[in-house]
């Protein structure tokens, strides 16, 4: 089916991409025996579902029933949503693309005296008809979709209250999940941005990858973008056996790498002096990924474009396929992320740290490893796949199954609770200093090279995904595995605790996990391990290190 897709695409451009990335969607979604679709499904299914949506910048005190009603003189409306993120947006789905051209065909050109307007026209609006506006309540004229996690604080506040270790780690899940929303904002910024590419590519399509579509994308994550040009690649190029034989004449490089950064530097550029909303742009073009990095205010989202990077694209397909299967990956992903970015073992800004890619494959590689396995070796899915499945990109074998119900899964009941004990447990005492964690064996391998944490990059698979990683991060990460196993291994750790004064019971279970830990004094735990499990053994025992100076410890990446 994704073959099928595939073809439909690269023979249409334009406006027919549209129409047939529809009518491939749901031939592929009648096709589909289990339920779950591939990520090049929904991609597709999300991306026309983008192109009919328009972005509008409006007023904290816009009526919702005006608004609507004025829209809709240009078409039925499908789905609309407000939000804020530097002032109130509202996102317009509209049942289709003529209902667009009819709206932007009314919109006007902003009349400013003091200033000079680029005349680039885009689907992002700004609601200009105070006639629109509630007069009558003073309040928000509308119900806004949150567009960020809650506060940690809060968070634990609420995890205080769950019944269950299990409880806490779902409920986690769903407080930081990207939302349906969310979701859509992002596939329509891409959609923004590919019309601004689409001015020198018409046939290029922006998509997104990694967490923002790779299930395990957390409300605020970054917005990672290709600019995909397969359609005129050259690959896959067919010779007509008779007739007319023409090629295009096309200016020549080097290299790939260079065509790709002579693209994102045009392309860039065009962000940086057209793009309305896109500000901070950054040319990143000597990175081993070259990439335009920048902010698009009207959405809130930190955006990295990249081009020619469909290995990631596989990688991504990947984690997303992992995460269908079986809904406690996606749990046990989550909570190691937030725990990870509670502790500073993770950060935002680029370092020595390991990073959510890594921590995701990590808990894969966990997962494989579980006996029975609960998610079956990359190897294992390269054997299941078809001959549609096949894939090779700059030479590395990218096959792997996309029908989901031909993947043989074992029952393995273990709970979430007891998955992320053994989780901690089982990096506390990996041998990283002489194994490499292998997610296409399913097991650990030899290391290649004297690196302090070796994770290969399961399509290349010269690489090491943590190449960054220093040995004072691992030891961090292992100190701090070792220390939650054993917060874990108490059992008065493990039960609700009732009000310990007020109305917010005592942190436990898996809040206790997200507070400050103890750290710097946790050398040698694995001994004292043994004699704390004892019952009535403080938590915070002696000596345990003031929350501030865990966090000052944290913001050096100490
Ligand atoms: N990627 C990769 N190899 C790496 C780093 C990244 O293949 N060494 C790919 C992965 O598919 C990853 C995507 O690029 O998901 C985006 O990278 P990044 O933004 O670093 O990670 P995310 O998974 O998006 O996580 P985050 O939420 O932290 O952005
Ligand atoms: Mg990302």
């Amino acid at each position: 089916c994704l073959q099928r897709l595939d073809t439909f695409l690269h023979r249409s451009i334009g406006s027919d991409v549209v129409a047939a990335q529809a009518e491939a969607v749901r031939r592929d979604q009648s096709d589909a025996k289990d339920g779950s679709k591939s990520l090049y499904v929904v991609q597709a299914e999300r991306q026309e579902q983008a192109e009919r949506s328009v972005l509008i910048s409006c007023h904290s005190r816009t009526n919702e029933k005006k608004f609507l009603k004025d829209l809709s003189k240009h078409g039925d409306i499908k789905k609309h949503f407000f939000y804020e993120s530097y002032g109130v947006y509202a996102v317009v789905e509209f049942s289709s693309q003529e209902s667009v051209a009819s709206l932007l065909e009314g919109a006007t050109i902003p009349a400013v005296s003091h200033e000079s307007m680029v005349p680039f026209k885009s689907r992002l609006l700004s609601l200009r008809n105070l006639n629109s506006l509630d007069s009558s309540n003073q309040q928000a004229g509308q119900q806004r979709q949150p567009q960020t996690t809650p506060p940690i604080n809060e968070l634990i506040q609420r995890l205080s209250r769950d019944e269950s270790i299990d409880h806490q780690i779902t409920h986690l899940t769903e407080s930081y999940q990207l939302t349906e929303e969310n979701i859509r904002l992002r596939f329509l910024v891409c959609s923004l941005l590919n019309d601004i590419a689409a001015a020198y590519f018409p046939e290029c399509t922006i998509k997104p990858f990694g967490s923002s579509v790779n299930g395990f994308g957390k409300l605020g994550c970054d917005l990672d973008m290709f600019l995909d040009l397969d359609g005129i690649s050259g690959r896959n190029v067919k010779m007509p056996k008779s007739g007319l034989f023409l090629e295009y004449q096309m200016k020549r490089a080097s290299s790939e790498r260079a065509v790709t950064q002579s693209i994102l530097s045009v392309i860039g550029e065009c962000v940086d002096q057209f793009g309305p909303g896109c500000v901070g742009v950054q040319k990143i073009l000597n990175a081993r990924c070259p990439l335009v990095r920048f902010a698009h205010q009207p959405s809130g989202f930190q955006c990295d474009l990249t081009a020619n990077n469909r290995v990631a694209m596989k990688s991504t397909e990947l984690l997303y396929l992992y995460g269908e299967l079986d809904p406690r990956v996606r749990c046990l992903v989550f909570t190691i992320r937030c725990w990870a970015r509670t502790h500073g073992v993770t950060s935002s800004i680029p370092g020595a740290w390991i990073t959510n890619f890594s921590l995701t494959v990590m808990v894969v590689f966990f997962l494989q490893r579980r006996n029975p396995p609960i998610i079956p070796t990359l190897d294992q899915l390269r054997e299941l796949a078809g001959p549609a499945d096949k894939s090779v990109i700059e030479g590395n074998d990218c096959t792997f199954v996309s029908d989901f119900s031909k993947i043989p899964l074992h029952s393995n009941t273990a709970t979430l609770e007891q998955l992320l004990c053994e989780f901690f447990d089982f990096y506390a005492s990996f041998p990283f200093s002489k194994m490499s964690i292998n997610i296409r064996k399913g097991k650990e391998q030899n290391k290649p090279e004297v690196t302090p944490l070796h994770i290969q990059n399961p399509f290349e698979t010269s690489l090491n995904v943590s190449k960054n990683v220093n040995n004072s991060q691992l030891d961090r990460f292992v100190a701090l595995c070792q220390e939650s196993t054993w917060l874990l291994q108490q059992r008065e750790n493990n039960t609700p605790r009732r009000h310990t004064g007020g109305n917010t019971p005592g942190p436990w279970g898996l809040v206790q996990l997200l507070m400050p830990l103890q750290v710097a004094g946790v050398k040698g735990r694995k001994g004292k391990r043994r004699e704390a499990a004892s019952p009535g053994d403080s938590v915070r025992g002696e000596g345990s290190v003031q929350p501030t100076a865990v966090f000052q410890l944290i913001a050096m990446g100490g």
